[in-house]
C-alpha cells in the first residue's frame, strides 16, 4: 500500500468512527511561549484537555507534522544514524475532549492495525504503565485488562514513567499511556529471539508505532499533579513507522516516502545508497532535514540568527556539512531536491506546492553562505593546526573549537574529523564547559518563570470586547505571577476584556484596570494558546473586586489605521507585482508597519509609487469594513479571502474586508479606510532569499513624514533663494564644488612640492646622513605622511622631522630611513612618544615612520626640536 493511501485509510477509518478530520496546525508556533514547535499532534488541542476552551466537535482525527528538535522531545542527534527517528514527522492522530475514553481507544486502535490495514496480530507488543509511588499513580489495570481481550497476556508488558506516562512537556496535560509495538524482524529472527525482551531497547526492528495516552492530568510547575476536569483520549502514530511496517520494510528510509530523495541523492553524488554507512548515514540526514526545513519555510519560519530561526538553521547546516563531508557536495545541492520532496508530500501538505520556488530560494542562499563559512572555517582550522604542530601539540584547545563552532558554525564532530585525519583531537572537557557557559548565559537572556494559576473563578468563560468596544467590567478570572528578564510582572485572564492580544502581527493593547481609586496598567496583551493574557506591573489591592478595563484609545486607532493600511497594500502589492506575493511577516504597530513578503526582486521606485498610489486611492474610496466573524472556512474561500498558510485557523474564520481587499484576520480594524489619511511607503528592502520587506505609515505619522521632507526642502531652497529650479542649483554647486576640488587639489600639490624643495634644501648633514625639520601648512594631518613619503622619494638617508597645526590641533611625523633603523636601532615610534609629550598627546607607528597628535600647539616647536635631538644624538 502506498503511503498516501495508508494516511488516507486511517482518516477514512476514523471518519467512520465518527470523528472530525481537521487540517494539521502549524509546525511552526506563534503563540505558545512554552513550545516553539508543534512536537505532537495534541499541542493544538492543549486548551481542550486543560478545560479552558470547549472543542466543537468531541472526536477528532488528523495527520499533524510534528517537529522534535528541542526541549523535552529532541531526536536530532539519532536522525540518520538509525532508520526510524525524525525530525519532522508527521503523526496520525485520534482524539476524544471528554469523550470516549481507554476502551474504544484500545478496540479502536487494535481494529485499525490488524482490521483494516491487515497487519500481523503475532507482530506487536503491548505496553502499559506500571505506576508511580513518587506522583501517586497505580498499576494501569483497567488498560490492560482491555488489552487481554486481544493480545496474549505475555505480550502485554509493563513499563515505568519513563516510557509509559506521557508528559508534553515540564508543564500540561499529561497521563499514563499504552504503547503498541511492532516487531518487523524475520519469521525465522523472531522465533529464535523473542521480541519481548526487544521492546523499548532501541533495536532497530522492534519499534514503537503507536501510543495511546490517557489524559486525566495537569503536571503543574511545582511538580504536582492535578486532575482535570474531564478525561480524555490523545494518540499519536508515527506515521513513517507504519509506512514501513506496511510496506515490508526495516527501515523508514525505505519506504515510498523518503527513496525518491535518496535516489536523487544517490543519483547526483553517485554513491548508491547501500554502498557505504557513512553516505548512507549522510543521505538520511539529508532526506530527513530536508523535509524539517521546508516545511518550517512553509510555515512561514526562514533560517535566521535566533529562537525558531537558528534551530531551522543548524538543522539545515548539519545536512549540508554531511553532504559536503560523506556525498561529495561542496556546492549547493539540497535546494534541487524540493521538487522532490513536493512531488511525494504536496498532495497532502498543499502549502508545499505553492511555496516550491520560494523554499528552492531560500535553501540554496542558506546552503551557500554556510558553504563559504565552511570554507572559511576549514581555512581558520589549517592555521590552528599548523601553529599545533609548530609547537609540538597535538591537541587543540576546547576553546579554539568552540569559536570555530560558535562563530562558524563549524560543528565539533567536523572538527574531530578533520583533526583526526592530522593525528590530533579536540579537548572536549574545555569545549563542554565554554559550551555550558554559554547555555547559561543564553538561558539567563530569556528566561521566564511563571508561577502556577491562581483561579478565582473556577471554569469561568472568557469573552472578547475590544472589536466593538475599547471599554468593559471585568473581573478577574485568574493570575499568577512571572519573572522574566528579572522584572516581575502578574498576568492577569479577564471574564470580558476589550485587550486585544498580541498576534497577527498586530501588537497587543495598552491600557488600565480600575477598580474605585486603585489603577493597575496593563503594559502589554499576550496570547498564550488561546488565552487572553493581560501583563500588568502589580496585581490590584483587591483582586476579587469589579473592574473596569480601558484600553488606550489614542494607541489603538492609530495600531488600527496601519493594520487596515496592511491590508489594502497587500492586495495592491499582489496587484501590481503578481500573485506570488505572499505575506511572511507583518508587524502592526501604532506609529507605523511593516511587512514581509514573497517577491524575488527589489521594487523599481515606479513600482513602489504604484503601490502608494493604489492604496491611497482605495484609502480615499473610502470603504466601509465588512466584517464577517464567525464565517466557515469555505465560505470564507468562496469570497476569495486569502488563506495563510502558517495561521492557525479554527473551523469558523472572520474575514475582513475593504473594497476588493479580503483577508482571514483576527486584527482590528477601522470604520472605513477614509480614517487612515495618507499612506507612505518609507523604505523597501531584503531581509533574506525572495523576501522582501516594506515599511510604511499612515495618517499624522505620515504627514509628519512629509512635512520633516518639506521643511529640509525648504531649508535648502532658502539656501538658493534666487533659484527657481531647485534641482538645477544642486546639480550647479555640485558641478561648482568638483571643480574647485580639483583647483584646490592641485594647489595643495604644489605647496606639498614646494614644502618638499624646502625640506630638502634645507636638510642639515650629519655623517653620512641628513637631517631635516620644519613646520608646514597643512589643511588635514594626513597630508603629513603624503609629504613624508614624497621627501622620502627625493633624498636617500634623511631623517625628516615634521610638525603641523591643523584646526587648534598639533601634529607631528617623524621618518626615518629604514638603514638608520637597522644599523643604529633608531625606533620612529620611540622617539614620537618622546616628543609627543611636548604637545601633550601621544603615537606610534613603525620603526622607521611614527605620528602623533596632541592637544597642545604651542609644544609643536620644542616636540620637534627634541624629536631632532634624539635623532641627532644617534648620528653624530
Ligand atoms: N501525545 C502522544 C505522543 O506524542 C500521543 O499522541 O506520543
Amino acid at each position: 500500500m502506498t503511503s498516501k493511501d495508508i494516511r488516507k485509510n486511517f482518516l477514512e477509518f476514523f471518519r467512520e468512527k465518527g470523528h472530525e478530520i481537521v487540517p494539521s496546525a502549524p509546525m511552526v508556533l506563534k503563540s505558545d511561549p512554552t513550545l516553539m514547535f508543534t512536537n505532537a499532534g495534541m499541542n493544538q488541542f492543549k486548551d481542550f484537555f486543560l478545560g479552558t476552551q470547549k472543542a466543537e466537535h468531541t472526536k477528532v482525527a488528523d495527520t499533524q507534522k510534528c517537529l522534535r528538535v528541542t526541549g523535552k522531545h529532541n531526536d536530532l542527534e539519532e536522525v540518520g544514524h538509525d532508520t526510524y527517528h525524525h525530525t519532522m514527522f508527521e503523526m496520525l492522530g485520534n482524539w476524544s475532549f471528554g469523550d470516549y475514553f481507554k476502551a474504544e481507544a484500545i478496540a479502536w486502535a487494535w481494529e485499525f492495525l490488524t482490521g483494516r490495514l491487515g497487519l500481523n496480530p503475532e507482530q506487536f507488543y503491548i505496553t502499559i504503565f506500571k505506576g508511580d509511588a513518587g506522583d501517586g499513580l497505580d498499576r494501569d489495570q483497567e488498560a490492560a485488562d482491555l488489552w487481554k481481550k486481544f493480545v496474549p497476556a505475555d505480550r502485554i508488558l509493563e513499563g515505568d514513567k519513563k516510557d509509559n506516562f506521557w508528559e508534553m512537556g515540564d508543564t500540561g496535560p499529561c497521563g499514563p499511556c499504552s504503547e503498541i509495538h511492532v516487531d518487523l524482524r524475520s519469521d525465522a529472527d523472531r522465533r529464535s529471539v523473542a521480541g519481548a525482551g526487544l521492546v523499548n531497547s532501541g533495536h532497530p526492528q522492534v519499534v514503537e508505532i503507536w501510543n495511546l495516552v490517557f489524559i486525566q492530568f495537569n503536571r503543574l510547575s511545582n511538580g504536582k499533579l492535578e486532575n482535570l476536569p474531564e478525561k480524555h483520549v490523545d494518540t499519536g502514530m508515527g506515521f513513517e513507522r507504519l509506512c514501513m511496517a506496511m510496506q515490508g520494510k526495516q527501515s523508514n528510509y525505505d519506504t515510498d516516502l523518503f527513496q525518491p530523495v535518496i535516489q536523487r541523492l544517490a543519483g547526483e553524488s553517485g554513491r548508491p545508497y547501500g554502498a557505504s554507512r557513512e553516505s548512507d548515514v549522510a543521505m538520511r540526514v539529508v532526506a530527513d532535514h530536508l523535509r524539517a526545513i521546508s516545511f518550517s519555510i512553509a510555515d512561514g519560519q526562514m533560517p535566521s540568527n535566533n529562537k525558531a530561526g537558528y534551530v531551522i538553521r543548524r538543522i539545515l547546516r548539519r545536512a549540508v556539512r554531511y553532504g559536503y563531508t560523506y556525498l561529495g557536495f561542496t556546492e549547493a545541492f539540497m535546494h534541487r531536491l524540493v521538487p522532490v520532496l513536493v512531488e511525494v508530500m504536496g498532495e497532502q501538505f498543499p502549502e508545499l506546492r505553492t511555496q516550491q520556488d520560494l523554499i528552492g530560494k531560500v535553501i540554496r542562499e542558506e546552503e551557500q553562505s554556510f558553504l563559504s563559512t565552511l570554507d572559511t572555517g576549514i581555512r581558520l582550522l589549517d592555521q590552528l593546526t599548523e601553529k599545533a604542530r609548530v609547537e609540538e601539540r597535538t591537541i587543540l584547545s576546547g576553546k579554539d573549537a568552540f569559536v570555530l563552532y560558535d562563530t562558524y558554525g563549524f560543528p565539533l564532530d567536523l572538527t574531530e574529523l578533520i583533526l583526526a585525519e592530522k593525528n590530533m583531537r579536540v579537548d572536549r572537557t574545555e569545549f563542554e564547559t565554554e559550551m555550558q557557559a554559554q547555555k547559561s548565559r543564553s538561558r539567563q537572556d530569556a528566561e521566564r518563570e511563571a508561577g502556577d494559576w491562581t483561579v478565582l473563578i473556577p471554569g469561568g468563560n472568557v469573552e472578547f470586547v475590544g472589536y466593538d468596544s475599547l471599554t468593559s467590567d471585568a473581573r478577574i478570572v485568574r493570575y499568577r505571577h512571572v519573572v522574566a528578564k528579572k522584572k516581575e510582572y502578574v498576568h492577569l485572564v479577564l471574564d470580558r476584556t476589550p485587550f486585544y492580544a498580541e498576534s497577527g502581527g498586530q501588537i497587543g493593547d495598552r491600557g488600565v484596570l480600575v477598580h474605585g481609586d486603585d489603577t493597575v496598567e496593563i503594559l502589554d496583551t499576550i496570547k498564550e494558546n488561546d488565552l487572553i493574557v493581560h501583563v500588568c506591573s502589580r496585581l490590584p489591592r483587591d483582586p476579587k473586586a469589579p473592574f473596569v478595563a480601558r484600553v488606550r484609545d489614542s494607541l489603538r486607532i492609530r495600531t488600527a489605521n496601519n493594520h487596515t493600511a496592511t491590508h489594502l497594500m497587500h492586495h495592491a502589492l499582489r496587484d501590481i507585482l503578481g500573485t506570488h506575493v505572499e505575506q511572511k511577516g507583518s508587524l502592526v504597530e501604532p506609529t507605523g508597519l511593516r511587512f514581509d513578503f514573497s517577491h524575488f526582486q527589489k521594487m523599481s521606485d515606479e513600482e513602489i509609487r504604484q503601490v502608494e498610489q493604489e492604496v491611497n486611492r482605495m484609502i480615499r474610496m473610502n470603504h466601509g469594513l465588512e466584517e464577517h466573524r464567525t464565517l466557515a472556512m469555505d465560505k470564507a474561500r468562496d469570497m476569495g479571502a486569502m488563506a495563510l498558510f502558517g495561521e492557525k485557523y479554527g473551523d469558523r474564520v472572520r474575514v475582513i474586508k475593504f473594497g476588493d481587499s479580503v483577508e482571514l484576520c483576527g486584527g482590528t480594524h477601522v470604520e472605513a479606510t477614509g480614517q487612515i489619511g495618507l499612506f507612505k511607503i518609507l523604505r523597501e528592502s531584503s531581509i533574506a532569499a525572495g523576501i522582501r520587506r516594506i515599511e510604511a505609515t499612515t495618517g499624522e505619522d505620515a504627514e509628519a513624514w512629509v512635512y520633516g521632507q518639506l521643511d529640509s526642502l525648504q531649508e535648502i531652497a532658502g539656501e538658493f533663494e534666487k533659484q527657481k529650479d531647485l534641482a538645477k542649483a544642486v546639480r550647479d554647486l555640485r558641478a561648482d564644488h568638483a571643480r574647485l576640488s580639483r583647483a584646490v587639489e592641485g594647489f595643495q600639490q604644489q605647496m606639498l612640492a614646494e614644502s618638499a624643495k624646502r625640506l630638502v634644501d634645507g636638510a642639515e648633514k650629519l655623517g653620512a646622513w641628513s637631517l631635516s625639520k620644519g613646520r608646514v601648512d597643512i589643511q588635514d594631518p594626513s597630508q603629513l605622511r603624503d609629504l613624508a613619503f614624497r621627501v622620502k622619494s627625493q633624498q636617500a638617508g634623511l631623517a625628516l622631522i615634521l610638525g603641523a597645526e591643523v584646526e587648534g590641533k598639533a601634529h607631528l611625523a617623524v621618518l626615518l630611513p629604514e638603514e638608520l633603523h637597522k644599523e643604529k636601532g633608531l625606533n620612529a615610534s620611540d622617539i614620537i612618544r618622546d616628543a609627543a609629550r611636548e604637545i601633550q598627546g601621544g603615537g606610534g607607528g613603525q620603526p622607521f615612520f611614527a605620528t602623533a597628535g596632541g592637544k597642545n600647539p604651542a609644544g609643536l616647536d620644542a616636540a620637534m626640536a627634541r624629536a631632532a635631538a634624539l635623532v641627532a644624538e644617534k648620528l653624530t
